[in-house]
């Protein structure tokens, strides 16, 4: 995060908060928040759109993409730095209306929400509901009715433009759950059925067309496909939506060498796609939205473990068995000479962190509680689960001389960490702490294994 430092000692603190001590006081792992950083950085997102499309003369809304880690307190954050919530389920509304987000500053997402999550979100005012199938057009309109009110609507359609990753791929058809197809026809469709229901208010068109994007490109395309749509609709029937959701999805860097992508820049790039076409459309320019999650909240946490046991392995050049695919036959030492790997074990592991193990996500690890040999190993960080999967970083240089007891840190564990982290193993969750101003606050507590047995009614 912005507020880490390394001391003369080696020791690592966050937001002046020396990790050592945070450790000895709420235990590891524990996922450690800059609150600054998180600020900061919904800011940055926030002011580049707000800038960017004001010279078009377009407003823009910043909705927090909750997925990638809600608390009462972050969502509280989110909301005052100007941020309004994306909620993709009834638990994370009901964590936005805890944190007391007003309900027309929230928005509820999801393929296959139910009656009551849509009856709650419509009894919390919230300012949208994003519609994900035909079927879903009926059902919003019926609970509206039921409840007495215009249900405040988006549809969320599939430009064929998919992207996440390094790769941008572009296909008329997308075999996948979400939004309904532009090329196939079922978004005009439903577009029609919304204006054809007067429960409903239709605000606008929302596309989310992948996740860890890092070339911006797939944006530009997305918007101009979404902006012919709402064109092609105008034309139909003469009601020219006043908002359009380009999503979220904007990358960060995971590990060395990788580069985020930008605000400013992904913000301006956006802004010009959309100027342009709605000038050669001879349409008025929407209102924008987005829904960045990773970008707000990824960088702004580490995952910070204790070393238990330190194992080295000769690696005999052949593939292992968990090689995913090729980058990791090659970091397997595939076809390489035999070498040594240490294996790191830390006191967590898939059930914080399930991004390696399902998506073989990299990430980065430094020792924090001390300076550490000069000299390192290739090492390879484990967690404490029964399974081979269970790796947090593949392959990192650390010192020689790592040992039992030394923290370890590992970055950019902020989204998509403690909001997929299970109980696998029965371990309990760790606890997010969030530092700030030389002082640390448990925003989120350590689960215990009384909270889980809580559940087991025997
Ligand atoms: N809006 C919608 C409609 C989404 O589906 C998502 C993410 C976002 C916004 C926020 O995307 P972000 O800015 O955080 O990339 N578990 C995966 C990521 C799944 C993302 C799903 N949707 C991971 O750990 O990489």
């Amino acid at each position: 995060p912005a507020g880490a430092e390394v001391g003369e000692d080696g020791a690592v603190r966050i937001a002046g908060v020396d990790l050592r001590s945070l450790a000895a006081e709420h235990g590891t792992p524990a996922y450690v928040l800059d609150e600054a950083d998180f600020r900061r950085r919904a800011r940055a997102w926030r002011t580049a759109f707000e800038e960017a499309f004001a010279a078009i003369g377009a407003g823009v809304d910043v909705y927090y993409a909750g997925k990638a880690f809600l608390s009462v307190a972050v969502a509280r954050w989110a909301h005052e730095e100007g941020l309004r919530i994306d909620t993709a389920t009834g638990g994370e509304l009901a964590v936005a209306l805890r944190a007391g987000v007003p309900g027309e500053d929230i928005g509820l997402h999801g393929n296959n929400k139910s009656d009551a999550e849509i009856d709650r979100a419509l009894a919390a005012g919230v300012g949208r509901i994003v519609l994900d199938s035909l079927v879903e057009v009926d059902r919003v309109a019926e609970a509206a009715a039921r409840a007495g009110v215009r249900a405040p609507v988006m549809v969320r359609v599939t430009t064929g433009v998919h992207a996440g990753g390094h790769e941008y791929i572009s296909t008329a058809h997308e075999d996948q759950k979400f939004g309904l197809s532009v090329a196939g026809g079922q978004a005009l469709e439903a577009l029609r059925a919304v204006l054809a229901r007067p429960e409903l208010e239709l605000l606008g068109i929302h596309s989310h067309i992948g996740s860890q994007i890092l070339d911006p490109s797939g944006f530009e395309v997305a918007a101009r496909r979404i902006l012919e749509l709402r064109s092609a609709l105008a034309r139909e029937t003469g009601v020219l939506v006043s908002e359009v959701d380009l999503g979220g999805g904007y990358g960060v860097a995971y590990v060395p060498g990788e580069v985020a992508l930008d605000p400013v820049e992904t913000a301006r790039a956006a802004a010009r796609a959309v100027g342009d076409e709605c000038a050669r459309l001879g349409d008025a320019v929407p209102r924008i939205s987005i829904e960045p999650g990773r970008a707000v909240v990824g960088p702004t946490t580490v995952t910070l473990y204790t070393v238990g046991t330190v194992k080295p392995v000769t690696v005999d050049g052949a593939p292992t068995g968990d090689a995913r695919d090729a980058r990791d036959a090659r970091d397997d030492g595939a076809s390489a000479e035999p070498f040594v790997r240490t294996y790191v074990s830390v006191d967590g592991g898939m059930s914080d962190n399930l991004r390696p193990a399902l998506y073989g996500a990299r990430y980065s690890a430094r020792v924090v509680s001390r300076r550490g040999a000069a000299t390192t190993v290739r090492s390879r960080v484990v967690g404490k689960h029964c399974e081979s999967g269970d790796v947090v970083v593949h392959d990192v240089e650390l010192p020689s001389d790592v040992r039992a007891g030394d923290l370890l840190a590992v970055p950019v564990t902020g989204a998509y960490g403690r909001s997929m982290a299970s109980n696998y193993n029965h371990v309990p969750r760790p606890p997010v702490v969030a530092v700030r101003d030389g002082a640390a606050r448990v925003v989120v507590r350590r689960e215990t294994e009384d909270d889980l047995l809580a559940l087991d009614l025997g």
